[in-house]
């Protein structure tokens, strides 16, 4: 991944009219950046501004005020949009054209001759693990089928930049398997991808950075590597043996210690009191039984830095100003 910036957004704020209720404010003076060849999860609960911020990058709807640029191109300049591939939360298909058909038109939209098509439309049937239904209609294929379509399509101008509004909604273990194999295989050619999710387990296994979407504003950026690395980690130590004398160690407050018979179970927040454990260990002679750290998953600090629990979809209460 090199540092260069793919996806710059500054101040941007968009609120609706929402009749007698006043304005609903969705996006308040947003600001973040995505690097060249990054994955990015793009995550908040229901109603939190993930589509909305999309269809700002795509200049389908005009934000209140802030600027978005892709690689310094403004997202108000046309060809910004040649950069770009998206699907759509709830993409819509001519349901009689087949795989292969629909494919074809999509191309067709970026000028490609016959045969640039027919080799586009092959190649990225085959992308997406759907050669076998080239010649079936969409109004036949599954939930599942639709969505690799879905990707396929947003593929066909070989864009820099993917745009991918939920793409594993709604697919089975082996379909968003597919789709983050899909997705890998995209950031391997050099594009960059942003994608929202409700799925915090797709996010940390794909994904370089996330950043979490809360009350118009991104709460939190979290790198995988720093959350591996925590400083919200634990450090839990186990070890075996008749006792085990930590008074030597000062900060007693950052100790926690049960005692189960023969085995004592430390734990602590600060890797260097767990080093000083594990020297107390072996300088009075006890068994060491296992030492493991414990990071914050993402969902916790999705959870905190959303300030909420997950909540069921429609529930997120909506603010009116
Ligand atoms: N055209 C519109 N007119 C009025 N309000 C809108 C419009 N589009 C979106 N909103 C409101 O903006 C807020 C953000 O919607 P958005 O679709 O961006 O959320 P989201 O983060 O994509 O949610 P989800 O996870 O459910 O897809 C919601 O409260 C929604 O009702
Ligand atoms: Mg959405």
């Amino acid at each position: 991944m090199t540092d260069s910036i793919a996806i710059d957004i500054k101040g941007l704020t968009k609120s609706f009219s929402n009749g007698w209720l006043g304005k609903k404010q969705v996006l308040n003076d947003l600001n973040f950046q995505i690097l060249d060849n990054e994955v990015f999860g793009y995550l908040g609960g229901n109603g939190a501004g993930k589509t909305t911020t999309f269809k700002l990058m795509l200049g389908l709807i005009r934000p209140d005020k802030g600027e978005i640029s892709f690689w310094g191109c403004s997202a108000k300049d046309r060809i910004s949009r040649a950069m770009i591939g998206y699907l759509p939360e709830q993409p819509y298909f001519y349901a009689y054209l087949t795989g292969a058909e629909a494919l074809d038109f999509y191309a067709s939209l970026f000028d490609m001759t016959g045969t640039e098509r027919k080799k586009k439309v092959g190649y990225l049937l085959d992308l997406v693990g759907l050669t076998h239904a080239g010649d079936t209609q969409l109004r036949k294929f599954s939930r599942g089928m639709l969505q690799r379509i879905g990707i396929a399509q947003a593929l066909v101008n070989d864009p820099k930049l993917l745009i991918l509004d939920e793409p594993m909604s709604g697919l089975d273990p082996m379909g968003r398997k597919a789709m983050r194999d899909i997705i890998l295989s995209c950031r391997d050619q050099g594009k960059t991808i942003i994608f929202s999710s409700h799925i915090i387990s797709d996010v940390e296994m794909i994904c370089d950075r996330a950043g979490i979407l809360a009350n118009g504003e991104l709460k939190n950026i979290i790198t995988m590597d720093d959350a591996i690395s925590s400083k919200d980690s634990t450090w839990e130590i186990s070890c075996q043996g008749a006792s085990l004398d930590l008074s030597g160690i000062k900060e007693q407050g950052a100790i926690k210690q049960v005692v189960r018979g023969n085995r004592h179970i430390i734990s602590t927040g600060k890797k260097d009191i767990a080093d000083r454990v594990m020297t107390e260990i072996n300088r009075q002679g006890l068994g060491l039984v296992s030492f493991s750290t414990a990071r914050k998953s993402i969902e916790e600090i999705y959870i905190q830095s959303a300030g909420q629990e997950i909540l069921p979809a429609g529930s997120q209460q909506d603010k009116y100003s």
